[in-house]
């Protein structure tokens, strides 16, 4: 069905191939500041914490027969960070502290079309669970070697994360992205 008022498609500066590196950096850093913080009586918790009970409650936890240590968390948009080194803090930190006795930890994995490989090798300092890839990736063309790495002999299922990002793709890289993510049969969020 064709939607009543048709998508606007605008633009952000950020992700004109000519943008000075080091300002998309600055612009990542700022965003990654507002999912991390947490203003007290105007939120429960900062935007990343909500989003780790989130995936836990939907996915389940340790105590559910299929649960969140299926799957390794592949962050296809992650500037600088965003919340994903958040995340995954609270995924396995916060499941410790609740005494659930864990398999592994959950891996997560930094990605984006420009990698902020500095901004990411310090976070990924904080965290055995926090990797990243040092090259550019597309997310409509994920690497198959990126996400075989995890899901070979069935070990692990690939979520894929995009926060604060599918707002930049046109309909047809979204459907790109989308085709590409079920032929994966990944999850998605
Ligand atoms: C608004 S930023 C969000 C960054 C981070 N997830 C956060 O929430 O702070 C969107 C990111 O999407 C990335 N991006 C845009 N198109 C992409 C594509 N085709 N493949 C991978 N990343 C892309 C940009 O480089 C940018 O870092």
């Amino acid at each position: 069905m064709a939607p009543l008022v048709p998508r606007m498609h605008v633009f952000e500066i950020a992700d004109f191939p000519w943008f000075p590196n080091f300002l998309r950096a600055y612009f990542q850093a700022a965003l990654t500041a507002a999912w991390t913080t947490h203003v007290p009586i105007l939120q429960s918790s900062s935007p990343a914490s909500l989003v780790a009970g989130l995936l836990t409650t939907h996915l389940g936890d340790n105590r559910t027969e299929t649960n969140i240590h299926d799957y390794v968390f592949i962050d296809f948009c992650a500037g600088g960070g965003g919340p994903t080194p958040s995340i995954e803090r609270h995924v396995n930190i916060d499941q410790q502290r609740e005494n659930i006795e864990l398999p592994e930890p959950v891996q997560f994995v930094l990605t984006d079309l420009h990698p902020h490989v500095e901004l990411w090798s310090q976070a990924a300092t904080q965290s055995p669970n926090l990797s990243y890839v040092r090259e550019s990736v597309d997310a409509s063309r994920a690497p198959r070697d990126l996400t075989a790495r995890y899901t070979r002999q069935g070990k692990k299922k690939v979520f894929r994360l995009f926060n604060l990002a599918f707002h930049h793709f046109d309909d047809a890289l979204a459907r790109r992205i989308l085709r590409d993510t079920v032929e994966g049969s990944h999850g998605f969020g």
